[in-house]
């Protein structure tokens, strides 16, 4: 397998909860709780959950848009302490957001939105006045119209915004793109040319994707592995061939279940698991097992005690966090 390009170990983000006219603290919104995983240069890593369970919070971590309660972010094994070291990693690491709406500022040019980066980073880059060529090789890369540089976002459609920022995600050749749900906006009918963009961009560029997205029908043709997150850790991770076809923590065959097949033979066949009640508050996190709440094999004594570390379970790179993690054939697609 390829080097590790970018390590996330035992990454906390922890924000306060104040109350009262002092502002006091009375406690912490867990949003990212311990969560350890490696993505080797070109490949990439969905990572699944329902909302609220983490992941644009992971996503910032990872881009340094927020600095970790606890843990680190590696970058090519080297862990960055110095603001040089800092400002390196966020040329390396790059993110697109969801929203093409809002992540572009309305009142700049498109050559200017996607300009901006290569200006913040000029010197460490030693550019001298040559981002409009940049530029236009940039548009034409991801596939818009070079002579268009001078239009604003409301001229284009979502498609088109999403293709601007991911032209900005790609302005400084980083190693690693952050894609924190980059087609849940978007039309079904022009998501899959999004997706089809940044495949062709990893192929041409090298480029290793953290792939962010709610539910495993998206991320599914596009990760090579997968992590699926509950109440702000991981539950389950592999290979996305394993995930798919193994699936072996409840959770992971609960959100499977539910997903549509194809075929409606198999459709019709299926046995769908269906998740009682809500997502806990990530302030407030459930004992033992966080899953055990809503977990349809959870057992009193056991679950709601006792924490279930990630550990090899089943083939090679399989991780499950489950007290009883085995497959369950039937619910597999
Ligand atoms: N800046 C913040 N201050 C306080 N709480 C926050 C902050 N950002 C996120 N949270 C909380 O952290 C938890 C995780 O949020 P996050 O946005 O990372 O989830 P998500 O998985 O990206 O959800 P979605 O699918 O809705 O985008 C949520 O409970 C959220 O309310
Ligand atoms: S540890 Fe128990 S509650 Fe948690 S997922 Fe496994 S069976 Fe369910
Ligand atoms: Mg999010």
């Amino acid at each position: 397998m390829s080097e590790v390009v970018l390590e996330a170990r035992d990454l906390k983000k922890y924000y306060p909860v104040k109350k009262g006219v002092l502002q006091r603290t009375i406690g912490h919104v867990k949003a990212v709780d311990k969560v350890s995983f490696e993505l080797h240069a070109g490949e990439t890593l969905g990572i699944v959950g329902e909302s609220g369970c983490g992941k644009s919070t992971l996503g910032r971590l990872l881009v340094q848009l927020e600095r970790p309660t606890e843990g680190k972010v590696l970058l090519e094994g080297r862990e960055l302490k110095t603001d040089q070291e800092l400002r390196e990693m966020r040329r390396d690491v790059q993110i697109v957001f969801q929203d093409p709406y809002t992540s572009l500022n309305p009142r700049m040019t498109v050559g200017d939105i996607i300009a901006e980066p290569l200006l913040i980073h000029k010197k460490d880059l030693g550019l001298k006045g040559t981002e409009r060529a940049r530029v236009q090789e940039l548009l034409e890369q991801v596939g818009l119209n070079p002579e268009h540089i001078n239009r604003y976002p409301h001229q284009f459609s979502g498609g088109q915004r999403q293709r601007i920022g991911i032209a900005r995600g790609i302005a400084l050749n980083p190693k690693v793109l952050v894609c924190d749900e980059p087609v849940s906006a978007l039309d079904v009918s022009v998501q899959a040319q999004v997706v089809n963009l940044l495949e062709r961009l990893q192929r041409e560029l090298g480029l290793a994707y953290v792939f962010i997205a709610h539910d495993l029908a998206v991320v599914r043709h596009i990760s090579h592995r997968v992590a699926v997150m509950y109440l702000g850790q991981i539950a389950e991770q592999g290979e996305a061939d394993q995930i798919y076809s193994h699936p072996m923590h409840p959770y992971t065959q609960a959100l499977m279940s539910a997903a549509p097949v194809p075929d409606p033979v198999i459709q019709a066949q299926r046995e769908r698991i269906v998740l009682s009640g809500d997502v806990p508050s990530p302030a407030n996190p459930p004992t033992g097992c966080r899953f055990h709440t809503r977990c349809w094999k959870a057992k009193t004594g056991t679950c709601d005690v006792n924490v279930p570390v990630l550990e090899h379970k089943g083939k090679a790179d399989h991780m499950v966090a489950c007290h009883f993690a085995e497959e369950l054939t039937s619910v597999t697609a």
